[in-house]
């Protein structure tokens, strides 16, 4: 029988052909015996439930059955007959058993019982094969495809931006740099510094930060584009919301103001929510549960007031607020933590970058909703945003949520050409290495808008999973490039 005849788990729960001879594989979680008969659950991946095989020893030899032990990988032909036991509507009588892959019970570090996240991060090989993590990547897996989904039916096309690139869009210094100089013994100049010339590509090259620079010049041609690619960060940032290598989602559009730009970007966090409660019902259950588990051993005060599914819906139905930066300075000036010296960075003065225990005050505490705030000062924000009237604040848009604090950043851009170049000489930014970016506003410039989404804090959000590192299958973090 060819291998792909199999029948997934996923569609034999859907549908228990009673009667029916079907072969399924996959991967033993647990497996009990007395004298009479064997009970194997089987986990294939394609659905969070296992499916119950029922092994009888006079039809099974006793070989085989001791190599069915937990994370073997067996391949079982038999009949589906009505399940005795609860739950399960059918199950499996073995009339074949073949063990594609013995697994070791001694040494196999996946036990039935709980491991911790932490642990399981040392495996992260063999995580994916627990209920939680199978939960996560498809979750996951739903999301990326709600991305391209949601963009394709309203006609923006999908743009592949460099992963190398010479510039740093976001301008703030923390990218990984890309050479094949030999780096204990480079090229030098007359004067000393390395010669880049002799490099690869002729010059500095790094890690993309962001696509958004060539997604511009995409929007500035197709209208309505996304990136949805990863991105990198040599931020020093050891936190449960910081990945040195993340995706991001970067939808940009001609002719899109600040406003259009806010109302696209809660329309589609609130069509990637609604598509996992319909198409991830199983798995947001079994983590809304966890969740539950996970909290118990938390003060009451720190236990979320929702269920993960409510939480979501919750999300998905009201409107998000929106209000300015200097609203909210006032808000956080005004704020219990920081008049009682709370906060460990204390909001003094308008202009103050806000932290996350800012945002996270807002739309947890305060407002208890998602917030997109707008309006921030430029000396916060990149040189592309779009410089208000006021000559102070600049078109800049953060959306924040509950438990995460900012999905999204973005904002509408500067077009025009003699404020933006004015911007990027007050910053240094050298605008003769930028010409290209400097062209669209040289030749057919317009409004255009857009932001960023992180994808894992929005899977993060949707999951309920607290640690960034649990939400991408190989997290790459500062002192860690393992797997
Ligand atoms: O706010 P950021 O830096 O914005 C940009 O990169 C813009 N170029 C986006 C745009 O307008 N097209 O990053 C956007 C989002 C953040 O809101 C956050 O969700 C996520 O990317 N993000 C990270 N996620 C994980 N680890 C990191 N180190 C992240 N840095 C940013
Ligand atoms: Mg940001």
């Amino acid at each position: 029988m060819a291998f792909n005849k199999r029948v997934k788990i996923k569609t034999l729960l859907e549908q228990s052909p009673i009667g029916e001879s079907v072969t399924i594989m996959g991967w033993v979680r647990t497996r009990r015996s007395n004298k009479n008969v064997s009970f194997i659950a089987l986990n294939d991946g394609s659905i969070i439930t296992n499916y119950q095989v029922v092994a009888d020893p006079n039809q099974i030899s006793e070989e085989i059955l001791k190599k069915c032990a937990t994370g073997a990988c067996l391949k079982i032909s038999g009949t589906v007959v009505e399940s005795q036991g609860s739950g399960q509507t059918s199950e499996l009588h073995a009339n074949s058993i073949e063990v594609l892959g013995e697994a070791d019970p001694e040494k196999y570090p996946l036990q039935p019982k709980k491991h911790s996240l932490e642990f399981l991060r040392e495996i992260a090989h063999l995580r994916m094969r627990t209920n939680t993590f199978g939960a996560v990547f498809r979750v996951r897996h739903a999301l990326a495809f709600a991305v391209h989904q949601y963009f394709n039916d309203k006609g923006f096309f999908y743009i592949h931006t460099p992963i190398i690139t010479a510039s740093d869009a976001e301008g703030a210094g923390e990218t990984f740099k890309v050479t094949t100089l030999d780096i204990g013994n480079p090229p030098k100049t007359e004067d000393g510094s390395v010669d880049f010339k002799q490099d690869f590509f002729e010059r500095e090259a790094n890690l993309t930060v962001s696509g958004q620079l060539e997604g511009e010049l995409a929007a500035l041609a197709l209208s309505e584009i996304y990136t949805f690619g990863p991105t990198f960060r040599a931020e020093n940032s050891n936190t449960t919301r910081h990945l040195a290598e993340f995706w991001m989602i970067e939808p940009e559009m001609a002719f899109y103001d600040a406003e259009d730009n806010a109302d696209l970007a809660e329309d589609f966090l609130k069509y990637l929510i609604n598509y996992a409660i319909e198409n991830c019902q199983e798995d947001l259950k079994f983590l809304e549960n966890r969740l539950l588990d996970e909290e118990k051993s938390k003060p009451a005060d720190q236990r979320s007031e929702m269920g993960l599914i409510e939480k979501l819906k919750f999300v998905a139905e009201n409107d998000f607020v929106r209000i300015t930066y200097t609203e909210a300075i006032d808000i956080l000036k005004r704020s219990k933590p920081n008049q009682k010296k709370k906060f460990q960075y204390l909001i003094e003065e308008w202009g103050a970058d806000l932290q996350s225990e800012h945002e996270r005050y807002l739309v947890e505490k305060h407002f208890k909703k998602p917030v997109i705030l707008t309006d921030y000062p430029k000396e916060i924000k990149s040189f592309y945003m779009r410089q208000n009237e006021d000559g102070k604040t600049v078109a800049a848009m953060d959306i924040l949520f509950p438990g995460i604090g900012e999905i999204v950043g973005g904002s509408q851009r500067e077009e025009r050409m003699d404020l933006l170049v004015s911007r990027m000489e007050e910053l240094g930014i050298p605008t003769d290495e930028m010409w290209w970016f400097l062209d669209t506003r040289r030749f057919g410039s317009t409004p255009h808008a857009g932001f960023g989404l992180g994808f894992e804090r929005m899977v993060q959000f949707v999951t309920g999973m607290g640690n960034i590192r649990d939400v991408i299958a190989f997290p790459r973090t500062p002192g860690n490039a393992e797997f």
